[in-house]
C-alpha cells in the first residue's frame, strides 16, 4: 500500500480513538454527547478572549449571564482558579443602575484559625421559629438550590443537584413537578406545590391533603412552598412540552403521558389572601412543617393585605421567596418573560416595605431568587432584607449548563434540560454533584468575605447604608433609591 493510504489510516485511527475516548470519558459533557465536534467548545473557549479583542461581544455583554458571570460559576465549581487579572471591564459610569458596595476602613476579621474548608453561613432566622412549628428549624446555608422539576430538568440533573446539595449541607427545592425518586439523593428537600399540586393531587386536579401529609412523611422534606407564580411568567402557570413528558414523569405527577403538561394560572384551593392563609395554616398542622409562599410581585395590594391579615398572629406563612421577573423558565411566553413582574430588587423592597410598615418583617423568613447566584447579587438581596437566596440557572451552569437557551425543546446539549437518554448521558452525577457542591461553598465564601469587606460577619448583618447606586457620576444610597429604611433589613438578632 502507498504511504499515502498509510497516512489516512492513521487519522482515521486517531480520529476514532478521540472519538472513542469522548464517548467514553465522564468530565466533560458537551464531548460525551457530541464526540470529536464538541472539542471545538472547549478550542473556542480557550481561544475566546484573543479572538473577542477583534470580533464578538465582550465579556460583560451576554445575558442572561455574561462571559465573566458563567466563568466565575465554571471555574469556582471545578476548583480552578476563579480570580480574574488585570482589573474590571465593567463600565461603571455608563451602566445605569450601577450597584457600588462601600467597604469599610476596617473590615471584620476572619476566625482565628481560619475559616472551614465548607464555608458555613448559616440563616440568620429559625424558619418556622416565630409561629412555632414543630419541625422549625434554622437552614444551616443562606444559599441553597431553587425549584425547578423533574421534567423541565433531566433525571441525572436533578440527581447531580441533590446529592450535591447533601455534599454542600443546603437545601433543594423540588419544583412543582413533583418528587421523584431523583430527589433522593441525600439532599435535604423543601417540597414545592404549584396550581397541579403534582405528587398530591386527586383525579380532579385538586388537593389531596391526606397524600400530602403521607408525601412528605416519608421523604426528607423540611419545609412546603406553595407556588403562587414565578417571576419569569407571572399569570401563566407551568407549562410542561409533550416531549418531555414521559410515562416516569406523568406517573409522578399523576398526569398523561407525551401530552403537554399545563398547570392552571390560578391555585383551584384558594382565590384570596384570607383562603390562602387558612389552607397554610391547614397544611402546618397537618405535617408540623414550615409553610410558605413563592411568588412574583406586582400589584402592592396583595402585599399589604397578606401583612394586615397575618399581624394579629393567629395566621401566618413561615417563608416568602421573592421570585424576580429576571428569574428562568424551562418553558415560557417571551411577552412574560420580557415584560411581566417586577425585577428582584423593587420586588423585595415592594413586598418588604408592606410588611416592615407593620413592624412584621422578622416574622418571615425572606428568601430571594433571580440571578442572585452570584456574590455581589446575593449581598444586595440581603442588604434588601433577604435572608436565604435561592439559585436556578446559576446552579444548572455548575453541573454543565452552557446558556444555549433550548431548554424548552427537549434538545439540551449539555443533558441538563432534557429527557433524550443520549444526551443526558454526558452527565456523570458523582462528578456533577461535587461541582454544584463546589458552586455553593464558593457563593457562601464570597459572600462571607463580601460582608467582611463592609465591617460585618454575616450577610444578614449588611446594611442598605453600605450599598450606593452610580449613574454617571451620581451616587444615590440604595435605601433612597427603593424607598426603604435601612434599619427595616437587618433581624434584630444574628
Ligand atoms: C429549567 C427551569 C425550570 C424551573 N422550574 C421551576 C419550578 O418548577 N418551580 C418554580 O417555582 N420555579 C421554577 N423555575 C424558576 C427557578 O426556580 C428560579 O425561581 C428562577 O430561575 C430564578 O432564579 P435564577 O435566576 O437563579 O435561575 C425554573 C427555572 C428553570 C430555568
Ligand atoms: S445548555 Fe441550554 S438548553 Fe441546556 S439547560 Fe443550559 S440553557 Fe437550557
Amino acid at each position: 500500500m502507498a504511504a499515502g493510504w498509510w497516512v489516512l489510516i492513521g487519522i482515521a485511527a486517531l480520529i476514532a480513538l478521540v472519538a472513542l475516548y469522548d464517548v467514553l470519558q465522564r468530565r466533560h459533557s458537551i464531548l460525551r454527547i457530541f464526540p470529536l465536534v464538541g472539542h471545538l467548545r472547549y478550542i473556542l473557549e480557550a481561544f475566546g478572549p484573543e479572538l473577542r479583542q477583534y470580533i464578538v461581544t465582550s465579556n460583560d455583554d451576554e445575558r442572561p449571564f455574561s462571559r465573566n458571570e458563567r466563568r466565575w460559576i465554571y471555574a469556582s465549581s471545578k476548583h480552578q482558579n476563579a480570580a480574574f487579572g488585570f482589573g474590571t471591564d465593567a463600565e461603571f459610569d455608563r451602566s445605569p443602575g450601577y450597584v457600588i458596595i462601600s467597604p469599610a476602613a476596617f473590615p471584620a476579621a476572619p476566625p482565628r484559625g481560619g475559616d472551614p474548608p465548607d464555608w458555613p453561613l448559616p440563616s440568620a432566622k429559625v424558619l418556622g421559629g416565630p409561629r412555632c412549628r414543630p419541625h422549625a428549624f434554622r437552614p444551616a446555608s443562606v444559599v441553597n438550590i431553587s425549584g425547578m422539576s423533574f421534567g423541565a430538568l433531566s433525571a441525572r440533573a436533578v440527581e447531580s443537584l441533590n446529592a450535591g446539595a447533601a455534599l454542600a449541607g443546603c437545601l433543594q427545592t423540588t419544583g412543582e413537578g413533583g418528587l421523584s425518586p431523583h430527589h433522593l439523593h441525600g439532599g435535604d428537600l423543601v417540597m414545592q406545590f404549584g396550581t397541579g399540586w403534582f405528587g398530591a393531587r386527586d383525579r380532579h386536579g385538586r388537593l389531596d391533603l391526606p397524600r400530602l401529609v403521607e408525601m412528605v412523611a416519608a421523604n426528607p422534606v423540611r419545609a412546603i412552598e406553595l407556588k403562587l407564580s414565578q417571576g419569569a411568567k407571572p399569570g401563566v402557570g407551568g407549562m410542561l412540552p409533550a416531549a418531555k413528558v414521559t410515562p416516569e414523569i406523568a406517573a409522578i405527577r399523576g398526569v398523561e403521558p407525551w401530552q403537554a403538561c399545563e398547570s392552571p394560572p390560578r391555585n383551584p384551593e384558594f382565590g384570596s389572601v384570607d383562603e390562602m392563609l387558612d389552607l397554610v395554616e391547614r397544611i402546618a398542622d397537618a405535617t408540623g412543617l414550615p409553610v410558605g409562599i413563592k411568588s412574583a410581585v406586582g400589584a402592592v395590594g396583595f402585599w399589604t393585605d397578606l401583612a394586615r391579615q397575618m399581624e394579629g398572629g393567629t395566621r401566618g406563612v413561615d417563608f416568602i421567596t421573592i421570585d424576580g421577573g429576571e428569574g428562568g423558565t424551562g418553558s415560557g411566553p417571551l411577552a412574560f418573560i420580557d415584560h411581566v413582574g417586577l425585577p428582584y430588587r423593587l420586588a423585595q423592597a415592594r413586598a418588604l416595605r408592606a410588611f416592615a410598615e407593620r413592624g412584621i418583617q422578622h416574622e418571615v423568613t425572606w428568601i430571594g431568587s433571580g440571578r442572585l447566584g452570584l456574590p455581589e447579587e446575593a449581598l444586595m438581596a440581603f442588604a434588601l432584607g433577604a435572608d436565604m437566596v435561592n439559585a436556578g440557572r446559576e446552579a444548572m451552569l455548575s453541573i454543565g449548563c452552557i446558556q444555549a437557551q433550548r431548554c424548552h425543546t427537549g434538545h439540551c446539549p449539555s443533558g441538563v434540560a432534557t429527557q433524550s437518554r443520549w444526551r443526558q448521558r454526558g452527565i456523570d452525577p458523582t462528578l456533577k454533584s461535587a461541582r454544584a457542591a463546589a458552586y455553593i461553598i464558593a457563593m457562601r465564601r464570597d459572600i462571607t468575605r463580601l460582608s467582611r469587606a463592609t465591617g460585618v460577619d454575616h450577610p444578614s448583618q449588611v446594611s442598605l447604608s453600605n450599598i450606593e447606586v452610580l449613574e454617571g457620576d451620581v451616587l444615590t444610597p440604595m435605601a433612597q433609591r427603593f424607598g426603604i429604611h435601612p434599619d427595616w433589613a437587618v433581624p434584630v438578632e444574628i
